[in-house]
């Protein structure tokens, strides 16, 4: 009987593979389609038509080629039937409609392949990929990110970058964190900071120029405190973000330590970047001056190499995207847009407090939370629990949703797990070295002068007293703590609740 291939495809390997290719080929035509018809992505289908089934694809062609060589090396021997030596002969009709068929079916394959790892290409890149396929695991950084001034920024444009370098390198440690989410091997919180971030120059230095930093920009702050009457305060502050080295302006500013002129590294002692003993500045004409802390015990000649930096954007804007807020602002922000009602008492207080308790599961908090508040008015306070039900409900609701958005039991993930290093009162910010303790040989000092970074124009105390000047004030602190603020930390409190 004559046959349309040699004889050496006609083995049991080589036909197994054949269907196995046929078979993932066509559901991938078949997924594929159905993807382009579909409405919505489904992140699920999208690993099967563009990474598993192309792998099964591989494998069947690979069990061809073994196939046939390992039965050609039988032929050869003679173990079954008789040998032939292939011959092409062009002139043979079967055979040249033979090799058309085999070079046509080469191209189409390659065609698709090609289409399919292009597809795949483009599907890790997407952000449904990163936030929702290991969806509890990312589910902290992917509704932060939802919420963030960079919510319509891909997760692959800070974390990845331009070109195909840090595109392996990721896709390395990314091929990592499917494994350890498959084996449930990874832990809680996923650790920060994330040490193979590729440098901010092929990230934020994409849309945002370092040289162009201009003026200042006022914030407007309004403090509740935790007393029966939520005694409230308010604060608007210049924060001096210039320092770009533009010709527009003088290059002072916070923005000035990324600026050309200088350079400034460190060297961090813990693992979260906290802990900062050491800062060298190079100036613009190439003067080293080191800063060395004097609270941290720390030995210059043995440290691990790793943790020696260059200060970049990331290092002050730690959180451009996955905000954890801190309870107290978030708390105080709802009372001043009057979303919560500043006239129940000790609502400042008792809603803190609710968000601030560990609970083991999102369902369980966002009840007790309900049940705290509820029963809080309800013993203490049954008049206003009957005159102002619904202002209490309302409260109630935006403390869950409060919760929702900046609480993630599962994950360990919230303010205190990912410090937000741009401040200095709830996380150690820029207090990590302008604590007033880092000091260089000459006795030069890291400033904490209050009115090096921003200006207080304008300040309404307890008493309801307003002050304001354009030169700035001295900030006032809410409580009376016995002594300056100037002199403490304010995380010494303030991080602790
Ligand atoms: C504007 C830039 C930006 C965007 C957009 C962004 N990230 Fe991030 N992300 C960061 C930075 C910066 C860090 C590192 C924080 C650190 O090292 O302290 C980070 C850290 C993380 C971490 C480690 C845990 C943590 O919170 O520190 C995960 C996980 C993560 N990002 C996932 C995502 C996902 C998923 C998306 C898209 C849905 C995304 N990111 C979009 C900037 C970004
Ligand atoms: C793809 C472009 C893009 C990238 C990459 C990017 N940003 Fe942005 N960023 C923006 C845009 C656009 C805005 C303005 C958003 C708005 O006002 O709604 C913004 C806003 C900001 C703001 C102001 C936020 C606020 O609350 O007003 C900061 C700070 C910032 N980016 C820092 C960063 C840092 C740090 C990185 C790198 C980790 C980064 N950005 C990467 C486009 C980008
Ligand atoms: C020394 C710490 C520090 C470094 C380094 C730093 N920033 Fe900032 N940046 C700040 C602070 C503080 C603010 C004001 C914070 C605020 O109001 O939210 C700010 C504000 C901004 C804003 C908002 C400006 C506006 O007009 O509202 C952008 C955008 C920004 N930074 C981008 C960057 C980029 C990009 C880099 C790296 C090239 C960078 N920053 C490096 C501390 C820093
Ligand atoms: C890694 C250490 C480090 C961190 C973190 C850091 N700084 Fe600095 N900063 C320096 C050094 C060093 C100087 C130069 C000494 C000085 O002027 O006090 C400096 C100087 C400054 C200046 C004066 C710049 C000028 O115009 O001369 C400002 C403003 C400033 N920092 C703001 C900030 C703010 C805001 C943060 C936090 C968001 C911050 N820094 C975080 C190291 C740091
Ligand atoms: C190295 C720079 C730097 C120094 C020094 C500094 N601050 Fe700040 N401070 C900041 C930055 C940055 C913010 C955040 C600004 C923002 O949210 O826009 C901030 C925020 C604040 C806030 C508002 C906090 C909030 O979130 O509501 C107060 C109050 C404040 N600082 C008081 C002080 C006092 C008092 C001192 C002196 C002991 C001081 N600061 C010294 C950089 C500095
Ligand atoms: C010795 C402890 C201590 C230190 C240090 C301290 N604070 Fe406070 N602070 C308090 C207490 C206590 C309150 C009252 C809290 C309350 O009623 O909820 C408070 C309240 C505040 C409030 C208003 C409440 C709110 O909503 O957050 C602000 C703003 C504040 N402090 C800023 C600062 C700043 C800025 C620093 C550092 C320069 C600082 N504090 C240092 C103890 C401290």
């Amino acid at each position: 009987m004559k046959r349309f291939f040699p004889e050496e495809v006609y083995n049991p390997i080589t036909n197994a593979g054949a269907g196995l290719s046929a078979l993932s080929f066509g559901l991938i035509i078949f997924l594929t389609i159905l993807d382009f018809l579909s409405p919505e992505s489904k992140p699920y289908m999208g690993i099967l038509t563009f990474i598993i089934l192309p792998g099964f694809l591989l494998v069947g062609v690979a069990f061809i080629l073994f196939g046939i060589i390992r039965e050609r090396g039988r032929l050869k021997k003679g173990i079954i039937r008789k040998s032939k030596l292939i011959l092409i002969n062009l002139n043979d009709p079967k055979q040249r409609k033979f090799l058309i068929s085999i070079s046509l079916g080469m191209v189409l394959l390659l065609f698709f392949s090609a289409f399919g790892t292009f597809k795949a290409y483009e599907y890790t890149e997407t952000d449904e990929f990163c936030g929702e396929v290991c969806h509890k695991v990312m589910e902290p950084e992917y509704t932060a990110y939802l919420d963030s001034p960079h919510s319509r920024v891909g997760c692959v444009k800070c974390h990845i970058g331009e070109g195909t370098g840090w595109y392996v390198k990721s896709k390395i440690s990314g091929a990592y964190q499917v494994y350890s989410v498959l084996l449930t091997k990874y832990s809680t919180p996923i650790p920060t900071p994330v040490k193979e971030l590729r440098p901010a120059e092929g990230t934020c230095e994409q849309c945002h120029s370092p040289s162009y930093f201009l003026s200042e920009k006022k914030t407007n702050h309004t403090y509740y405190l935790s007393d029966e009457k939520n005694t409230k305060s308010e604060l608007s502050m210049l924060v001096k973000i210039g320092g770009g080295d533009n010709q527009l302006q003088e290059p002072n500013g916070i923005h000035w330590h990324i600026s050309q002129d200088n350079k400034i590294s460190y060297i961090y002692s813990d693992d979260r970047r906290l802990v900062i003993p050491w800062v060298k500045q190079i100036t613009k004409d190439g003067k080293e001056i080191i800063y060395r802390s004097t609270e941290v015990q720390f030995d210059e000649k043995k440290f691990n190499p790793e943790n020696l930096r260059t200060m970049d954007c990331i290092d002050c804007h730690n959180r451009p995207s996955h905000i954890y807020h801190q309870p107290d602002k978030m708390v105080n922000l709802h009372l001043a847009q009057r979303k919560m009602d500043e006239s129940l008492p000790f609502i400042k207080s008792i809603s803190v407090h609710a968000l601030e308790q560990k609970y083991s599961n999102k369902p369980t908090a966002l009840d007790s939370i309900e049940i705290t508040v509820d029963q809080f008015y309800k013993y203490n306070y049954p008049e206003i629990y009957n005159t102002k039900l619904n202002s209490i409900k309302t409260s109630i609701g935006y403390i869950k949703k409060i919760y929702s958005r900046n609480y993630f039991p599962y994950m360990n993930a919230d303010w205190k797990h990912f410090p937000d290093n741009i401040s200095h009162v709830y996380t150690p910010g820029c207090f990590r070295c302008h604590d007033g303790k880092h000091v260089s040989e000459d006795g030069k000092v890291i400033s904490k002068d209050c009115n090096s970074c921003h200006l207080i124009i304008k300040q309404t105390t307890n008493g309801g007293l307003t002050s304001s000047s354009l030169d700035g004030l001295e900030f006032e602190h809410p409580v009376d703590l016995g002594e300056s603020v100037e002199f403490l930390m304010c995380t010494d409190c303030h991080s602790k609740n």
